[in-house]
């Protein structure tokens, strides 16, 4: 098969990953994708190091025998902690990740280099966002917030509720007391609160890693001639260690689209 028809693989612990096939879709309306979350083993941002990077290989290897082009982490936890062990994976295959494309769109935004950031427990304290922005521009600071509430919170579909919003006033003030003016938001879920946290952080650049992350996939395929010339209706493909209640639901709210060929398939 011609390099360029493949498909781009993405993945993430569970749901989160389909706020980054959402902005692909909408960047790169005709590449194939392959998806693949973790639902049976999600969340990733509570476990340790050894564990992340033992998952994220299962999962690697299932993406190449699925014959891709080109690999998303769409995870920031993965990428924080298992970013290296991928890249080793994938040898050859280009690997974007959340995180590159946050510190990239950050360092961009930023105008009095103060950054903060909001993740998991494991990718704060992995310090990952603080490494890449220093590798992009010294002068700049990180400062980080672990966020553990939030996951589940968007799981339940509270987008625009009064507990999320007291949730963020408990969260973000050590934050906004350093004055920054970017806000990274270092997890995939976070893009669904975007509009409760651009009311809490008034004035604050907030930079979505999901729609950086696509314009990085866009910028690469461009570069490597990997663009999906076909401009027929492309093939998703949706694949989950399990089905919990109501994924449907809450995978087509992170999807923002039907959440069509879905299919189980146990790794490990
Ligand atoms: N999707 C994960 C992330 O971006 C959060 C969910 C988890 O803890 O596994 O960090």
């Amino acid at each position: 098969m011609n390099e360029a028809h493949k498909a781009i693989g993405v993945f993430d612990s569970g749901v989160g990953g389909l706020t980054v096939v959402r902005a692909l879709t909408e960047r790169l309306p005709y590449e194939n994708i392959v998806y693949f979350g973790d639902t049976a083993r999600v969340p990733y941002g509570v476990k340790s190091r050894n564990t992340i990077e033992q998952f994220s290989t299962q999962i690697v290897q299932f993406l190449l025998e699925q014959n891709v082009k080109l690999l998303v982490i769409a995870c920031n936890t993965i990428a924080a902690v298992a970013g290296n062990k991928v890249r080793a994976l994938a040898g050859v295959m280009p690997v974007i990740d959340v995180i590159g494309a946050g510190a990239d769109a950050a360092v961009r935004a930023t105008k009095n280099g103060q950054i903060g950031v909001i993740a998991t427990t494991t990718t704060t304290n992995s310090n990952a966002y603080a490494r890449a922005v220093a590798e992009r521009k010294s002068s700049c600071r990180v400062v980080s917030q672990a966020c553990p509430l939030l996951v589940p919170i968007i799981e339940e579909g509270w987008l625009d509720h009064q507990v999320t919003r007291l949730t963020l006033r408990e969260y973000l003030p050590p934050l906004l007391a350093e004055h920054i003016d970017t806000l990274i938001l270092g997890c995939t879920h976070y893009p669904l609160i975007k509009p409760l946290l651009a009311e809490e952080t008034r004035g604050i650049a907030l930079v979505d890693s999901s729609t950086t992350t696509a314009a990085a996939v866009a910028d690469v395929l461009a570069e490597k001639d990997l663009l999906n010339p076909q401009t027929t209706a492309p093939d998703y493909r949706f694949f989950v260690s399990d089905i919990p209640l109501r994924f449907q639901t809450i995978g087509e709210r992170f999807l923002n689209r039907p959440l069509e060929q879905l299919e189980m398939i146990g790794l490990g």
